[in-house]
């Protein structure tokens, strides 16, 4: 492997790879100073013989350097209080009060293995090199670990920092983010993604303000009203065109990335632990680790940023056992039946579920120790014994005797007030003295900092796991947390409880998917809540939304995919009416929103599934024959009009294409549409899979494009020609490559 990243002797430092350069420098006054980060260079090194500082007047000068201020430096690590006046990557205060950090180069190092990332879940390494930057500052004698990882096929770069105290007086961290990044004055925008219960994922572009944006969390997990990441773009940047830079973390709690636009048009980003309500107390000899930040860089728009970040999810992030491994297909019970099962309906459904033809019967919630409805039970993890008499093991074998897989739900990190777990420890939740604790679905937060609970979830999940017959497991995880304290912290250390609880939460997933290596983990936090980069660490995949009508769903799918493979997501065809909005869809387009994620099932009553059950087998024949497809592919956004969207999968071999289509509202007398293709091969020929034969030249799908279909239902009626679909129609086109 050539090297990856490049060391002058006057300090500067190049990360490159075929996607991108990265160039920083030991100023003069040994500050890290950043140079470049943009599209790969032939020479990245020259960078600094090239760089300009501007002479100014009026801002104040770093520690008597003439000219030299800070407050216009693009940094790789920024403080606060030594001549730069925007928000620091670092801030807190040392035993004497002393809040002005100050960090200046010592040493580097390059190792080719990636270091882990103490008690956090981070990217794997492999091909990559690492670059390790130690700052001190020496009046607090702060030792500050920049980590910097750049692999050789991915235009994706790490950053991690590591702090240690090497005074022998405390030190408090309340800034301490993951990763800084100053991109040069320019017209930006910024894309993120807000959102609700049920209506994740919302896009928002708006212009880089004067002044700082955040996107943040202070509700303990990522959660959906605004997911972790954040990406700055060039004006006017499209699907194909402009320079993007995006952020997220490999982090599952109180997250902040800040984008800021400084006085002289300069932009940083900040990325990392959530500083509001934070602080770490860090006791001489003592380390503190960050999450792990991620940047990536695409020249070419929108498409090649998520590119990059769906190649590197699937290769670094989620689980390397479940890596090209197709998805069942399944049925969940839970708005087949809510909480209304027992034995006898779930064996109905699992015949059911073989009457469809999928691979995987999914119990849901309802089936522990007196959970009739949400008011209970929640932290008692045993089966209820009037309803499943048998119990758990013995009713997955019953299923798997069936010829099915066998799926079970847990909510883990809660405990209802009725519940013998509450009972027994009514102080294993977060709370407050003195304060009433909030509910949220009738639910409490266990405290996941605490060993003891830990060690009770491992046990409890660990023997309903353990009879060898669980296949998946739904982590389900559904409030925000309140009055976030915890009886085994002191006094002193209270604000380090929803960090701790992260920590303890890892610990749990760490121990339960090495124990249980081969159950395949599904993440979920009333869909989206939880939506992030180090719970897939753990779990290959999601359940994105509880809004399963398809409408809404197309939203959520298409927000989602700008930074998430459609690997990691599950849909399921719902209800119609639908329980979240009551509108009233086909089954085609309930299936189609969800067509291309890896993991497609049902969740429907035996009734609704009688009345429509040739169409849904149909549905889940295409869902197990394309199971192995929607694996690893390339997933584009091709169209949007507001009224019209259309998507394109392409499979990792390249020789299927996928073309789905919706057409949202009808209208009469349409002008006729066709929909451009993108990245196909100019010079193939693609079959359309639709019994006509039909062949496409690559380069005329993508020039001229493919015409988009007149829907319609082919009825006829007098004096028009047919009848038009309707609204919420869509159509699925596959191409096959013509080879030979
Ligand atoms: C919220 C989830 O998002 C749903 O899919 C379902 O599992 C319920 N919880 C069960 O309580």
């Amino acid at each position: 492997m050539t090297s990856l990243i490049s060391v002058s002797d006057d300090l500067t430092f190049a990360l490159s790879n075929s996607h991108f350069s990265y160039v920083f420098r030991v100023s003069p006054e040994g500050i890290l100073e950043h140079l470049h980060y943009g599209g790969p260079l032939s020479d990245p090194l020259k960078v600094a013989r090239h760089h300009r500082r501007t002479l100014r007047h009026v801002a104040s000068t770093f520690q008597g350097g003439k000219y030299y201020s800070l407050s216009d430096t693009p940094q790789e690590y920024p403080s606060f209080g030594t001549s730069d006046y925007r928000f620091p990557a670092v801030h807190g205060r040392n035993a004497d009060g002393n809040t002005i950090f100050s960090l200046h180069y010592v040493k580097h190092r390059i190792v080719q293995t990636k270091p882990k990332i103490k008690n956090l879940p981070s990217a794997r390494g492999g091909d990559s090199e690492t670059l390790i930057i130690t700052l001190q500052d020496k009046l607090h004698r702060l030792r500050v670990e920049l980590n910097y990882t750049v692999w050789k096929d991915h235009g994706v770069i790490s950053r991690s920092v590591r702090f240690k105290n090497l005074s022998d007086k405390e030190i408090q961290l309340q800034h301490a983010f993951s990763s800084a990044l100053d991109l040069p004055a320019g017209e930006y925008e910024i894309q993120h993604f807000h959102g609700t219960w049920a209506r994740e994922f919302n896009e928002e572009r708006t212009p880089v303000p004067h002044g700082r944006f955040v996107a943040d969390s202070a509700r303990g997990t990522s959660s959906a009203a605004h997911n972790p990441y954040v990406a700055v773009l060039q004006k006017g940047t499209t699907e194909s065109y402009g320079r993007c830079y995006g952020t997220t973390l490999v982090y599952s709690g109180n997250f902040a990335i800040h984008v800021e636009r400084g006085e002289f048009e300069d932009v940083r980003v900040l990325a990392g632990i959530n500083p509001f309500n934070f602080h770490w107390r860090l006791k001489p000899g003592k380390g503190f680790s960050t999450p792990e930040a991620l940047h990536a860089y695409s020249g070419e728009g929108l498409r090649g940023l998520s590119h990059h970040w769906h190649d590197f999810i699937r290769e670094k992030i989620t689980p390397e056992r479940f890596k090209g491994m197709p998805r069942p297909t399944y049925l969940n019970t839970w708005e087949a039946a809510y909480f209304d099962v027992d034995e006898n309906k779930v064996l109905e459904l699992a015949d059911k579920a073989n009457d469809i033809g999928v691979d995987m019967l999914v119990l849901d919630d309802g089936w522990f120790e007196g959970r009739q409805d949400d008011t209970s039970s929640l932290g008692d993890w045993r089966a209820d014994k009037t309803r499943f008499p048998s119990g758990i093991p013995d009713l997955a074998a019953k299923v798997k005797a069936k010829g099915l897989k066998f799926g079970i739900w847990f909510e883990p990190e809660m405990v209802n007030p009725r519940s013998q777990l509450f009972e027994n420890h009514p102080d294993w939740i977060l709370h407050v003295p003195g304060r009433v604790s909030s509910l949220g679905r009738n639910q409490l937060t266990l405290d996941l900092s605490r060993t003891e609970v830990q060690d009770y979830l491992f046990d409890e999940i660990d023997a309903v796991l353990s009879c060898g017959d669980i296949d998946y497991v739904k982590w389900d995880m559904n409030r925000n947390m309140t009055e976030v304290g915890s009886a085994a912290l002191p006094r002193n250390r209270q604000r380090e409880t929803s960090h701790r609880y992260i920590l303890g939460l890892y610990k749990l997933l760490d121990r339960l998917v090495e124990k249980h290596p081969n159950v395949l983990f599904e993440n979920c936090a009333s869909g989206g809540n939880r939506f992030d980069l180090g719970m897939l660490s753990y779990m290959p995949q999601g359940w994105i939304s509880d809004m399963c009508d398809p409408i809404g769903r197309l939203s959520i799918v298409g927000g989602a995919s700008y930074l998430f493979p459609l690997d990691v997501m599950a849909a399921y065809i719902g209800p119609s009416p639908n329980h979240q909005n009551g509108r009233v869809s086909s089954i085609r387009t309930r299936f189609m929103a969800g067509a291309f994620c890896s993991a497609r099932g049902v969740s429907l009553s035996e009734a609704e599934i009688n009345s429509h059950e040739s169409e849904i087998v149909e549905y889940m024949r295409f869902a197990k024959e394309t199971a192995d497809d929607m694996i690893g592919g390339g997933f584009d956004r091709v169209k949007n009009t507001g009224n019209e969207i259309a998507w394109q999968y392409t499979t990792a071999d390249e020789n299927t294409v996928y073309l789905a289509y919706f057409h949202i509202l009808s209208a009469p007398n349409l002008p006729f549409r066709r929909t451009r293709l993108v990245g196909l091969d100019p010079n193939a020929k693609y079959k359309l899979d639709d019994g006509q034969s039909e062949i496409y030249s690559g380069d005329m799908l993508m020039e001229s494009g493919m015409p988009m279909p007149q829907v319609g239902t082919g009825e006829k009626v007098p004096h028009v020609r047919y009848m038009p679909d309707g609204d919420f129609s869509s159509h699925i086109f596959v191409f096959r490559k013509v080879t030979g």
